[in-house]
Parts: C-alpha cells; sequence; structure tokens
C-alpha cells in the first residue's frame, strides 16, 4: 500500500508511535525493510538518500521501492531524503515518490523558507508530501563540509508556519552516521519545539540514538526517526562474515541471503522500539 508521508505520519500520531524510515540502496535492503514491516503489521517509510541516487538514478530506485510499496501488505511511504536540489526533487515527483524532503538546513533562514515554499507549492497539488528542516543536523564524518546548528523553538515555529511543510525535521543532538549509540541529546529543547509546532517532528541521525532514548525521542511526540547507517551495518558486516566463511563463494546472490535477513531483523528491532502501541 503505497502511502504519502501526510498520511503515514497520522497513524503515527493516532496510535502515539513513531514511523520508522529507512535508507535503502537497492532491492535488498527495500524487501529486507518491507518484510520486516509486514511480519510486525506496521506502516514503515523506505528512503532514497543523495548517495543512493549518485549510485543508482532516481527513477530506477524510485521504481524500485514504489513497485515493492505497492505490493505491501502495510502502508508504506517512498521518499526523497537530504535533496538540496529543485531539479532532482521535480525527477522524484515525476517518477512518483510520495514524499520529498528539501534540505535547506546550510541555508540562512529565508532561502530556507522560500525554497522550501517552492517545493511545497510543487507537490502539494499532487499530493506528495514534504519535509523540511529547520536547524541542522551534522555528520560525524569531519571530511564533510556541513555546519551543524541546534534548532532554534521559534524558529521552528515560524518555518513551520511560513511554509506548509507535512514534517519538520529538527536538530536537538543527533549526528548523522554514528556507528555507536551515544549521541547525547536535548530533550528540554525538543519539548520547548513541540509546545510550539503543530507539524510532526522528525528526528535525523537515529542510528546514534540509544534504545532507551528512541523510546523517549517517541512519547515526547517525534513522528518519524531516520535510520541509515544501522542498516548499512547490519549489511555490510554480514557481508564480511560471508566472505570470511565462504572464501571460494563468489555468487553474489548466495552472499546477499544472510545480510537480506541481518537488515530485515535489525530493522525489526526498531520498527519495535519506535511501536509504543
Ligand atoms: O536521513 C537519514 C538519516 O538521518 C540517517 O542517519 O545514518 O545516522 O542513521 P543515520
Ligand atoms: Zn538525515
Amino acid at each position: 500500500m503505497l502511502y504519502n508521508l501526510k498520511d503515514i505520519l497520522k497513524i503515527g500520531s493516532e496510535r502515539g508511535n513513531a514511523i520508522a524510515a529507512f535508507n535503502i540502496y537497492g532491492f535488498e535492503d527495500a524487501v529486507a525493510v518491507i518484510e520486516a514491516a509486514e511480519e510486525l503489521d506496521k506502516p514503515v517509510i523506505l528512503m532514497a538518500n543523495r548517495d543512493a541516487i549518485e549510485h543508482m538514478p532516481v527513477d530506477v530506485i524510485g521504481m524500485i521501492m514504489i513497485h515493492l510499496a505497492k505490493k505491501a501488505k502495510v502502508p508504506v511511504c517512498v521518499h526523497l531524503d537530504h535533496a538540496t536540489c529543485i531539479k532532482t526533487i521535480k525527477a522524484a515527483i515525476d517518477v512518483g515518490f510520495t514524499s520529498v524532503m528539501f534540505d535547506g538546513s546550510q541555508l540562512p533562514f529565508d532561502e530556507n523558507v522560500a525554497l522550501t515554499k517552492e517545493v511545497v507549492a510543487m507537490a502539494h497539488p499532487k499530493d506528495i508530501s514534504v519535509e523540511g528542516e529547520i536547524g541542522a543536523v551534522g555528520y560525524s564524518d569531519p571530511s564533510i563540509d556541513f555546519t551543524p546548528q541546534y534548532t532554534e523553538p521559534e524558529e521552528a515555529k515560524e518555518f513551520a508556519r511560513l511554509t506548509d511543510v507535512d514534517a519538520l525535521a529538527v536538530a536537538v543532538g543527533t549526528v548523522h552516521r554514528m556507528v555507536t549509540q551515544k549521541a547525547c541529546l536535548q530533550f528540554e529543547r525538543l519539548k520547548r519545539i513541540k509546545e510550539l509546532v503543530n507539524t510532526p517532528l522528525v528526528i535525523h541521525g537515529a542510528t546514534g540514538v540509544a534504545d532507551e532514548d528512541l523510546v523517549r525521542l517517541v512519547k515526547c511526540g517525534v513522528r518519524k526517526i531516520n535510520l541509515g547507517t544501522t542498516i548499512r551495518l547490519a549489511f555490510g558486516n554480514t557481508l564480511r562474515q560471508q566472505f570470511d566463511q565462504n572464501p571460494e563463494e563468489f555468487d553474489r546472490i548466495k552472499l546477499f541471503k544472510k545480510c537480506m535477513v541481518a537488515v530485515k531483523e535489525r530493522a525489526k528491532e526498531k520498527i519495535k522500539l519506535l511501536s509504543l502501541t
């Protein structure tokens, strides 16, 4: 069942849950994540980020995800993650993505508002949802040229009002691509944002969040939680074991089987944590 972000987050709000959103890099992880959601009977979000669409054209990865989402037994949203270029967003809309993120987090406030509004004007008439970002969630990799910035609650309120986005990503201490769950979250800042903003809130970089903090985020009212590195670790580490245990094996279909199981199991763990009901 293919859903847009607005409608899938509504399910999260009604149940008091957050919807897990996973970065997908190809067929194998898309299938594994959907199977995880189906086994738990929970909605899920598949996301293509910049790395994914550099590796595979946006229409190719988009069609794979959309096709699998339509066949799924649970609601699945197909989302373009962290897009900074309007042309890429147009391409994703043309393919049939049901949700797009415009990431203006490195732009001055007014420019971020203006471009996010442009995306909303392009997407909403087609029933496609839009996620914006205010503040900036940084990266653990120092080679990435990026200025992180905590979200100011008053700015979040103004941004949501001016742009009419369907979901708002905020920076409260998470960092993208952490490989340990040691992020230090500012729950007081998050609570203040939540008091001022009605738009569903999104947390990026959730691989680095401790399991008990993931539960706390959901209790604070966060409705979309982005996870990428955790399933890449599950896939990559299992692939390494497969090579070690089967040094003669060269058939990737055989090598990928256990990797897909590892991704499915990791996705299930995270979906369970975000499903309080
Ligand atoms: O937008 C994607 C996420 O923020 C993923 O972050 O790879 O640190 O879990 P992560
Ligand atoms: Zn992110």
